[in-house]
């Protein structure tokens, strides 16, 4: 049963220069890398290689986790990896179950959660049993958030099968589900207790949703990392052609940034993690605004990145042509930089970034950025720049 159905070699250089925490593992396929999430109790691996799949009951073995787990996946990833992942974890003596949601954002509901709770109270999971999240970022949100909360919190693991969700939404915890009235409204850290991201698994994702996991990658360069953003430039015909080595390493810098920001900031109290949102207040209005039908989320975000850029030229000391660099490589990777409005359409996008996470005080914050690579969070911006940012993104 689907629930949810009802409701409707330069490598090598780049690796070692970039990646002093990824370190190949022995006993596994090349090519292998693993970054280290360090937060004291709760720190993890994220593993990122071909064949991984097949090692799922290893490692969750290695991790003393109890007998009984449940798969979460959805409709389009459970028909082609969730028998691999049963066969693996069966191997190494667990005893898997799947549960299955329908694919999308919408799987991100209560309704969704509930069925989810329901499921694995039915199948008898017990405080040591854990969860496997097997998706891209909407089934790790939701079963992190289903692990975080079922008999007040038990372990689980993510099996990323998106590109988005194998360089952010699967490390670092955030976890959660949307509410009508905006994204990601209801949520929790809860961290996994390892990641795994089979390149394998991107062979079959469709093509736009690759490009719309590239978003997050641009953002990483952005906000990090002016080296990635120029070896994007360079690379980027390889890596649309989902050159296993190449995004090996393009993976596993994108993790190693990721797992520096959570390690400096895990619960966003401080600033730094919250700049990991550049391009997400205008992205989550955009988002909402669609019901979350007419763009994806890395689609939305490529939008909210173009914004976010041109108000960094406005408002900080971004230069224009850096912001022109920025839109110009989210237009070649094929993602949207340019969106119609119409009066109601905007007055509904400012409606929907005043209900976001990151409306602090009744005010609309943004990380803006002072140069490549260099951004600062919790920029106040009045309505007047916002609104003549989006002149400058309307079709
Ligand atoms: P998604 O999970 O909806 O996956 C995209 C689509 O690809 C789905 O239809 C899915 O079924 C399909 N799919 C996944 N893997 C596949 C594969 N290997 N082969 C074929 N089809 C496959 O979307 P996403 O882009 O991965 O994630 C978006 C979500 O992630 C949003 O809800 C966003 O808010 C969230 N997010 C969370 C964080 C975080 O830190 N928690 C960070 C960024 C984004
Ligand atoms: N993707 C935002 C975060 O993990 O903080």
């Amino acid at each position: 049963m689907v629930i949810g159905r009802s409701a409707s070699e330069a490598e090598i250089e780049f690796t070692l220069a970039y990646c002093f925490s990824c370190e190949p593992e022995p006993d596994t396929l090349w090519p292998m890398r693993t970054v280290e999430v360090s937060l004291g109790t709760r720190s993890y691996t994220i593993h990122i290689g071909s064949g991984l799949l097949t090692k799922l009951g290893d490692h969750c073995r290695r991790l003393k986790l109890g007998e009984r787990c449940a798969i979460i996946t959805d409709s389009n990833v459970g028909p082609r990896y969730a028998d691999a992942a049963v066969r693996a974890l069966k191997m190494a003596g667990f005893v898997p179950s799947v549960v299955t949601v329908t694919a999308g954002e919408g799987a991100k509901s209560l309704k969704v959660l509930g069925e989810c709770y329901d499921q694995l109270a039915m199948k008898r999971l017990e405080r040591r049993s854990f969860v496997v999240a097997l998706g891209g970022g909407c089934v790790g949100d939701l079963a992190g958030f289903v692990a975080a909360t079922y008999l007040r919190g038990i372990s689980y693991v993510q099996v990323a099968t998106t590109l988005l969700a194998q360089v952010d939404s699967s490390v670092g915890g955030k976890v959660g589900i949307n509410l009508k009235s905006g994204k990601n409204l209801v949520g929790s850290f809860h961290q996994p207790r390892a990641v795994l991201c089979d390149l394998d698994t991107l062979s079959t994702l469709p093509e736009r949703e690759f490009r719309a996991g590239m978003a997050e990658v641009v953002k990483y360069g952005v906000i990090r990392d002016p080296e990635l953003f120029r070896r994007l430039e360079r690379e980027l015909d390889k890596i649309m052609k989902r050159d296993v080595n190449t995004l090996s390493n393009v993976v596993a810098r994108c993790c190693t940034l990721k797992s520096e920001i959570v390690g400096a900031d895990e619960y966003e109290t401080t600033g730094v993690r919250a700049i990991l949102n550049f391009g997400h207040t205008v992205g989550h209005g955009i988002e909402a605004l669609s019901g979350y039908n007419e763009f994806i989320h890395g689609e939305a975000v490529s939008l909210g990145t173009v914004a976010a850029a041109r108000l960094s030229s406005r408002l900080m000391s971004l230069p224009d042509k850096e912001a022109d660099r920025i839109r110009d490589l989210l237009q070649r990777i094929g993602l949207p930089t340019a969106i119609k409005f119409t009066p109601k359409k905007r007055e509904a996008l400012f409606d929907a970034m005043r209900l976001d996470k990151k409306v602090s005080g009744g005010e609309l914050k943004f990380v803006l950025a002072k140069s490549l690579g260099d951004v600062v969070p919790g920029q106040r911006v009045p309505d007047a720049d916002i609104n003549a940012v989006l002149n400058l993104i309307a079709e």
